[in-house]
């Protein structure tokens, strides 16, 4: 696999053409599609739930890197699994017993993942890091698309690959919010495994061109 791989987000599609949404993201060179689930309470937009998780399962051959912005999400990781999930990310703020979680979802074969906001550092997740296969930093206040990325979140990519080398570990480190060619090149510094992006890719002329000039600028500044 080639990293950084890119997910495009689906927020940002028509939801009325959610099949050409697909259609272009199929055929933009994108690694995952990324599905923003949010319950008007963690965040105040509703999306969507597992019934459209499970409708695009069916219409792609694409892993699905389900984003739970949600409380409560104990609730919800079993219907998320059964509709497709691949990786199953939730927020570390929303969710007490974590741990507990990341375990529950790991037995399913589901790859459990975990979120946190701009305001959460990476010590609030330290003990976590052994049991996932994602970090997903948050790199605007989680809740819309099209916000601006907030450059001091960036810093905790660099920490957590840090801490990854020195302790052995394995997650993905993805990053997520305000992703394009114009923020592109602060983020290639600090080396993120995952490139999520909405409105940059929805947006495009080229979504192809999209992601292979992210892909491209990306390559090169990874620091192992
Ligand atoms: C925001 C979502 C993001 C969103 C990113 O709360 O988690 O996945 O789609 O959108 P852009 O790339 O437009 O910032
Ligand atoms: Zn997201």
């Amino acid at each position: 696999m080639d990293f950084p791989l890119v997910a495009p987000s689906i927020l940002s599609a028509d939801f009325s053409d959610i099949s050409g949404a697909l259609a272009m993201i199929a055929n933009s060179g994108s690694d995952l599609i990324h599905l923003d689930v949010m319950d008007g309470q963690f965040v105040p937009p509703i999306t969507f739930g597992a019934k459209m998780v499970a409708a695009i399962a069916a219409k792609t051959n694409l892993p699905l890197d389900v984003h739970l912005m949600t409380q409560t999400p104990e609730r919800l990781v079993d219907d998320f699994v059964a509709a497709g999930a691949s990786y199953l990310t939730f927020h570390a703020e929303a969710c007490v017993h974590s741990h507990r979680l990341i375990e529950r979802i790991r037995e399913t074969g589901t790859k459990p993942g975990i979120s946190i906001v701009p305001s959460t550092p990476v010590s609030a997740i330290a003990e976590l890091l052994p049991f996932l296969d994602l970090v997903l930093v948050m790199t605007v206040n989680p809740g819309y698309g099209g916000q601006n990325l907030l450059p001091f979140c960036l810093d905790k990519v660099g920490e957590l690959k840090a801490i990854r080398r020195r302790r052995r570990l394995n997650f993905l480190i993805s990053v997520d919010g305000g992703i394009g060619p114009s923020t592109i090149d602060l983020i290639a510094a600090q080396g993120p495994d995952i490139l999520v992006v909405g409105s940059a890719f929805f947006s495009a002329d080229s979504p192809r061109d999209l992601v292979m000039g992210l892909k491209n600028a990306a390559t090169g500044s990874v620091i192992y």
